[in-house]
């Protein structure tokens, strides 16, 4: 089921998400349609606080975000990720937000991370990320933390993005 997308400035955007206790169907279900949804509105990652749950869940697909990928798809889950170490370098990268729609800033990110999360069955899994898998993967823990992209910005940007957002959905209203 597609759910509705939540945007800047909404106030549970900034709500710090719940771990979940148990990888079981509700959770599933719940990556089910936070998957549809991603997919519905052209993102890659999506966090279950976009979608007003605050729980510790984020779905990605780098792969159906490749340009050249065609209708490929790789959907990934991730539950209760932990950063457990991040690169001293940094790694630029024009950002976007499904809550923050038609906006783009670049922000800088560690590099390379060491990630350790549940998998869709619950299994503990402990993987080395970079490129754009590690740019995407602290945006969406960002979110579960309550903190948008925009929040890294300036207060002058900040304000111009959430304007930009109120425009747009003016227009689409
Ligand atoms: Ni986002």
């Amino acid at each position: 089921m597609i759910r509705q997308i939540l945007t800047v400035p909404d106030p549970i955007l900034k709500e710090v998400s719940k771990p979940v206790e148990i990888v079981n169907d509700e959770i599933r279900a719940l990556m089910a349609d936070m998957l549809e949804t991603m997919y519905d509105a052209k993102g890659i990652g999506l966090a279950a606080i976009q979608i007003g749950v605050p729980l510790r869940v984020i779905v990605m697909d780098l792969v159906w975000g490749k340009e050249d990928a065609g209708d490929a798809r790789l959907p990934r889950y991730f539950i209760n990720p932990e950063i457990l170490d991040a690169s001293e370098d940094l790694r630029p990268y024009e950002e976007g937000c499904l809550s923050v729609p038609e906006y783009y800033e670049e922000i800088e990110r560690p590099a390379k991370i060491k990630l350790k999360y549940l998998n869709e069955n619950g299994e503990e899994i402990i993987e080395e990320a970079d490129e754009m898998f590690a740019t995407c993967i602290q945006h969406e823990i960002d979110h579960l933390n309550g903190i948008v992209f925009i929040d890294k910005l300036s207060r002058l940007k900040r304000e111009r993005a959430i304007a930009k957002v109120k425009k747009v959905k003016r227009i689409a209203a």
